[in-house]
C-alpha cells in the first residue's frame, strides 16, 4: 500500500466520524477499510470496476416485488448463510436456521391441518407430519408456520404467471404443537439463471442447483422467528448447495406410506412422509 492510498482510506474513514448513530459510523468505516483493501488485493483495474458497476447496476433492474436477485447475490455468495450464523448460535433444543431464499410471500389465509397444498400440481404424494415444541420438548400452541416449496419442475408460485398460493400455505399448531400437510415431494431446482447472478455462476463454473427442501418460517410470541428447510436425504446437491443452505441437522428421511386422507375428505393412496419436530428458541 502505497502513502497516498493509505492516507486516501484513512480519509474516507475519518470522514465518518461525526456520524451520531456510533453503529452506522462503526458499520461504514469497516466496510470502506475492507473494502479499500479488497480493491488493493487484487489490483481491481478500471474495466473490472466499471464491470463490477454494471454487474450490480443490472442486478438492481433484476428486483421487483417477485424477484430479489440481491438475496440472490447475497446467498451465492455464501454472505446470507454467514449473517444467519453470527446471529443464531446454535442452543440444544432448537432447530437449526438457514436462508430465507428469495421466493417467501406472507400466505393470504390459514389453512387447516391435513389441507393438500398441491393444487394441481403434479409429482409424487408428501405428507408431514410435524410438532412446534421449546427447546425443553414443551408443545407450543397456536404458533403461525408457513410452508412453500418449488413444484415437480423446480418452480415457485411466485415464478409461474398466474399461480397463486400453490405450493404456499400457513397453518397454526394445535394444543400438542401438532400441524400437518398434504403437498408433493419437491425436487431439486436451479436458482434463476437468467440474471446477472446466473451469469456470475456460469462465468466461474458453479452449477445454479439447490438440493430438494421444504421451506419453513415458524413464529410465536416470546420466541425468535425460526427461518429454516427440511432437506429431502440422498439428494444428489446435499453437498454442493449453490447458496450453502444445507445443515446436516435439517436433512429428513421419507418413509414410504399406504394412504390417508386430506382435510377435505380426499383419500390419497401410497406416499412419503416425513415426520419431524421444530424447536424454537426463547427470545434471550
Ligand atoms: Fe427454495
Amino acid at each position: 500500500m502505497t502513502t497516498s492510498t493509505q492516507n486516501l482510506t484513512e480519509q474516507v474513514v475519518a470522514s465518518f466520524a461525526n456520524a451520531e448513530n456510533p453503529r452506522l459510523r462503526q458499520v461504514m468505516q469497516s466496510l470502506v477499510r475492507h473494502l479499500h483493501a479488497f480493491a488493493l488485493d487484487v489490483e481491481l483495474s478500471m474495466a473490472e470496476w466499471e464491470m463490477a458497476i454494471g454487474f450490480l447496476t443490472k442486478t438492481g433492474h433484476m428486483c421487483d416485488d417477485k424477484r430479489q436477485e440481491f438475496i440472490l447475490l447475497s446467498d451465492t455468495l455464501g454472505f446470507s448463510m454467514l449473517v444467519d450464523s453470527i446471529n443464531h448460535r446454535s442452543i440444544e433444543g432448537a432447530t437449526e436456521t438457514t436462508v430465507l431464499g428469495p421466493f417467501y410471500v406472507p400466505p393470504l389465509k390459514v389453512s387447516p391441518s391435513e389441507s393438500d397444498i398441491s393444487g394441481d400440481a403434479a409429482g409424487t404424494p408428501l405428507h408431514v407430519e410435524a410438532r412446534v415444541t421449546a427447546p425443553d420438548g414443551q408443545p407450543l400452541a397456536g404458533a403461525w408456520v408457513d410452508v412453500w416449496h418449488s413444484d415437480d419442475d423446480g418452480y415457485y408460485d411466485v415464478q409461474k404467471p398466474g399461480q397463486v398460493e400453490n405450493l404456499r400455505a400457513r397453518f397454526i399448531s394445535d394444543a400438542d404443537g401438532r400441524f400437518s400437510f398434504w403437498s408433493i415431494v419437491p425436487v431439486p431446482y436451479p436458482i434463476p439463471t437468467d440474471g446477472p447472478v446466473g451469469k456470475m455462476l456460469e462465468a466461474v463454473g458453479r452449477h445454479p442447483y439447490r438440493p430438494a427442501h421444504v421451506h419453513f418460517m415458524i413464529g410465536k410470541d416470546g420466541y425468535d422467528t425460526l427461518v429454516t428447510h427440511l432437506f429431502i436425504e440422498d439428494d444428489p446437491y446435499l453437498q454442493s448447495d449453490a447458496v450453502f443452505g444445507v445443515k446436516q441437522q435439517l436433512v429428513v428421511h421419507l418413509t414410504d406410506e399406504a394412504g390417508g386422507t386430506t382435510s377435505s375428505g380426499e383419500v390419497r393412496g401410497a406416499h412419503r412422509k416425513i415426520t419431524h419436530s421444530f424447536g424454537l428458541r426463547p427470545i434471550a
